[in-house]
């Protein structure tokens, strides 16, 4: 009886620690991801490149600007803030850190094993693995193989499989979560790249993951999905040709894809025509306000992201890189304040930089010799562009001296918002010319109403546009003043750079703008429309109406996300290997024809959008590519 007993409990036991094993083997797991740190070793060199700027009038701070980057990113604070990254992870609960992409700068050798060594330091001191894939940066200089070999401990060592053709691999993490980590870069380019062989392998991964019974959780440094109307201004962000990998990725359940590259939060879900779904999680750049990570917690009850920041670091080293004394006290007092001022400021350098008379020329081509006179009028109102990307959008407060600097002529209006004539010396009529000193004295001279706010001039909008895309707060509502004085602003913006050219050269501008856009179009055009348009230039209800489709992806962008919250959110879990999954019958939708809108509005909106799409190219010579 005795022995039967002894029997029945060793039976039970090992019953309930197979029970529990197979419970525990899809519990959870939890991570750190972290993205484009962007670590630069300080060198001599790096140190003399320390520039002192002269700093424009806008500028507030000019002992942080002087050695602001044009991107916004801490550069020479890189290092403080890799160490104080790790020594919070070092703190964490978690047990894995994850880093997808863009580990150093300049991709270079000595930066690569400078990382190298802080990371395995790190690995050795907390206990806890590091994952690494690379990003554009990291291959500027490194073939894969070199890649592989300088980061073989984080990721390629303890690799289920590894892709001999790229740095793509697969690694078992706790809870029976498997991280699919795809290099996405190109051979010693800087552009992302997918072929047929690499999502091949993926299917591969996939593949002995559903039969090894494993959660795929895919990491990537660009971006599989379109996240942000802002994405043309950085070709070469989202992949351009992913050989049906979302299909792949909702078909497999690989729920969540990492990636990085775009430095902004976001999160996004993507459904495929069967009903499946992935996310595809953005995590800003570590080395750029908010300077933060992700923590992620994938449990059976969903998965949860909390977005951490960086809080201190070390300033010790900062006076002998040539930093000044001020900011240093800044970083000191208060981390976040002093990368937001950072990146205030390295945005506004690189509007300033790249702003310029040539800059639409550039754009279009257009030169003296091929098209002599589009050059003219381009170059007129790239000039007029450069002045007024520091003009004051209110008069109040302005000194005598800054009007003086600002002062520009406009055409006086009625109450009506019409041009006041008078007759010349030869008596032909002519305009009226009043002084003005900020954007809101046009808005006002058509009747219009800029409404207040803390915004100084368009420097800081555009600031406060790309702040709210990179830290993930879009959804500001349609009937905030932020968007009001957006609107009113660009809209005065671009009155002032027509009052550059005449009504036929805008009409010509027009015409050359949708000849370049699409040969074939201008000839479906109404006849006249192009000089109904630019006879109305002068309008601002229709620069209005211009501004808003012209600027309506960039509106979009940072006044509306209709996506799942992009920092701390919690998210559907993964689906459990012990329940049988539920394929429901599918039914064909039945697919509307869209019926053709052939109405001269929608052909005027289709119109609009044509140049819209143009003046976004405009806005396309702002080109992230090389900083990304
Ligand atoms: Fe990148
Ligand atoms: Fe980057």
């Amino acid at each position: 009886m005795k022995k039967l007993i002894s029997i029945l409990l060793v039976l039970t036991m090992i019953f309930s620690i197979s029970a529990m094993m197979s419970y525990a083997a899809e519990e959870g797991v939890s991570f750190i991801i972290a993205s484009d740190t962007h670590y630069s070793k300080i060198t001599e060199t790096v140190k003399r490149s320390v520039t002192v700027a002269p700093a424009p009038a806008s500028v507030e701070n000019e002992e942080t600007y002087a050695h602001a980057v044009a991107t916004g990113q801490l550069r020479y604070e890189s290092e403080a803030v890799l160490d104080a990254f790790l020594s919070q992870a070092a703190a964490s609960d978690e047990k894995y850190v994850i880093i997808s992409g863009d580990l150093t700068d300049s991709g270079s050798e000595t930066d690569a094993a400078a990382m190298v060594e802080k990371l395995k330091a790190f690995e050795i001191s907390s206990k806890k693995s590091v994952f690494v894939i690379p990003g554009n940066h990291d291959v500027i200089s490194f073939t894969k193989a070199q890649f592989k070999e300088y980061y073989k401990d984080f990721g390629y060592d303890k690799a289920i499989a590894q892709d001999s053709a790229s740095a793509s691999y697969t690694v078992d993490i706790d809870g029976g979560y498997r991280l699919l980590m795809i290099d996405t870069t190109g051979e010693k380019l800087s552009g992302h790249q997918l072929d047929e062989a690499r999502v091949n392998w993926i299917k591969a991964q996939c593949q002995k993951a559903k039969s090894d019974k494993k959660h795929l959780v895919a990491v990537m440094h660009h971006n599989l999905l379109q996240h942000f109307a802002f994405d043309f201004m950085h070709e070469g962000a989202i992949i351009s040709n992913i050989f049906g990998l979302e299909d792949l990725f909702c078909e497999y359940d690989v729920k969540y894809v990492f990636s990085g590259h775009s430095h902004a939060q976001d999160i996004m879900k993507y459904e495929n025509d069967n009903g499946k779904v992935f996310y595809e999680v953005v995590t800003a750049a570590l080395n750029l306000f908010p300077v933060s990570y992700r923590v992620v917690d994938f449990s059976k009850s969903g998965v949860n992201f909390e977005t951490k920041a960086i809080e201190k670091i070390d300033t010790s080293k900062f006076a002998s890189y040539g930093i000044d004394s001020k900011a240093i006290a800044k970083a000191d007092a208060d981390f976040m304040g002093y990368a937001h001022i950072m990146y205030i400021e390295g945005i506004k350098k690189f509007f300033t930089q790249k702003i310029s008379d040539e800059i639409l020329c550039d754009i279009f081509d257009v030169t003296l010799e091929n098209n002599e006179e589009i050059y003219h009028i381009l170059r007129k109102m790239g000039g007029k562009l450069e002045n007024v990307i520091e003009f004051p959008l209110y008069t109040e407060g302005l000194s005598d001296i800054e009007e003086e600097r600002v002062s520009i002529s406009i055409k006086k209006r009625d109450s009506n918002g019409n041009p006041v004539t008078q007759k010349d010396a030869d008596g032909n009529e002519v305009s009226v010319m009043v002084e003005v000193f900020s954007l809101q004295e046009i808005v006002e001279s058509y009747g219009g109403r800029m409404v207040d706010s803390v915004y100084k001039n368009l420097l800081d909008l555009a600031a406060l546009l790309y702040e709210i895309h990179i830290t993930g707060r879009e959804g500001l509502r349609l009937d905030s003043k932020e968007y009001s004085v957006t609107v009113n602003s660009l809209a005065a913006t671009m009155n002032y750079c027509l009052y550059a050219v005449s009504t036929d050269e805008y009409a010509a501008l027009l015409k050359f703008l949708v000849n370049r856009l699409e040969p074939s179009f201008f000839g479906q055009m109404p006849k006249d429309l192009y000089a109904n348009i630019a006879g109305i230039h002068d309008s601002f209800e229709q620069n209005i109406l211009f501004i808003t489709y012209m600027l309506s992806p960039f509106i979009k962008s940072a006044f509306t996300d209709d996506d799942p919250e992009d920092n701390n959110v919690k998210l559907e879990a993964y689906k459990s290997f012990e329940v049988a999954p539920q394929n429901p019958p599918q039914q064909e939708k039945p697919k509307e024809e869209p019926k053709e809108d052939t109405s001269f509005r929608a052909k005027f909106v289709a119109f609009f959008d044509k140049i819209a799409e143009f003046f976004r190219m405009i806005f396309s010579v702002l080109t992230f590519q090389d900083v990304f």
